[in-house]
């Protein structure tokens, strides 16, 4: 669905291919078809390239591989283990969905954090304080546009990957346990490996209800 009926250069064409290859993948193996220093060269270039308002460059990115990686899912099990002792998941929940969830995330070869420096908005927003409340939207908004090339890069190298959102349960463990400034404030986790399933179905809602065009 989408571009295919129109002629494009070959690097579009691809970067459109990537547009649509690039899916959510909770199967995912320990190993990895492209080295660690693959992985951050992709997350480096996407600090670096993707853009942020008044270029603030306020992403920051934490990539954890092997043991590092399951430390985080064990540390995000034990919380969610704390959770349901003290009454507030329901023990069948945490046995039947969270738990084996936890697991696949902890079985797969690495995660990439997100973060955002809020801190560093400071300056901006004085500056130009009819936008002020704006600045802190767009600081989300340029980091989600660095997990977005990071999955769909990774994706491109035959990678799977999910995005996971256990913040605020797991900031301070993190941050304790990496050394993270507090002022990092964590988004996003990208889970990633090798692909061992497919991709859930996908359905689309009607183009024609989210697209319009003017003065073809
Ligand atoms: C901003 C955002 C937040 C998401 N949060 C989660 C999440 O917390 N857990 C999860 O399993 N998937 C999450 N997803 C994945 C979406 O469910 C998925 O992208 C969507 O169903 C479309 O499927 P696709 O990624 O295969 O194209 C998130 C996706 C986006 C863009």
């Amino acid at each position: 669905m989408g571009s295919t009926a129109v002629e494009f250069k070959p690097e579009t064409r691809t970067l459109l291919q990537l547009v649509k290859t690039r899916r959510t993948v909770y199967g995912l193996s320990n190993t990895c078809s492209i080295s660690g220093e693959a992985v951050e060269a992709i997350i480096k270039d996407a600090v670096l390239h993707v853009p942020s308002s008044f270029n603030t460059q306020t992403t920051r990115v934490l990539l954890l591989l092997g043991e590092e990686h399951q430390k985080l899912w064990d540390l995000t099990l034990g919380i969610m283990e704390g959770l349901v002792a003290a009454g507030s998941v329901a023990k069948e929940m945490f046995e039947n969905n969270t738990k084996p969830k936890l697991n696949g995330f902890r079985g797969a070869h690495g995660t990439v954090l997100f973060f955002v420096e809020y801190d560093a908005l400071a300056e901006i927003k004085k500056k130009f304080p009819t936008y002020a409340n704006k600045f802190d939207p767009y600081a989300l908004e340029s980091n989600a546009m660095s997990q977005y090339l990071v999955w769909t890069a990774l994706a491109s190298e035959g990678l799977g990957a999910n995005l996971q959102h256990y913040s605020p349960l797991i900031d301070t463990p993190v941050q304790k346990q990496w050394n993270i400034p507090a002022s990092w404030k964590l988004d996003a986790q990208l889970v990633f490996g090798t692909p061992t399933g497919q991709p859930i179905e996908k359905t689309f809602a009607p183009l024609e209800d989210r697209f319009k065009v003017f003065g073809k």
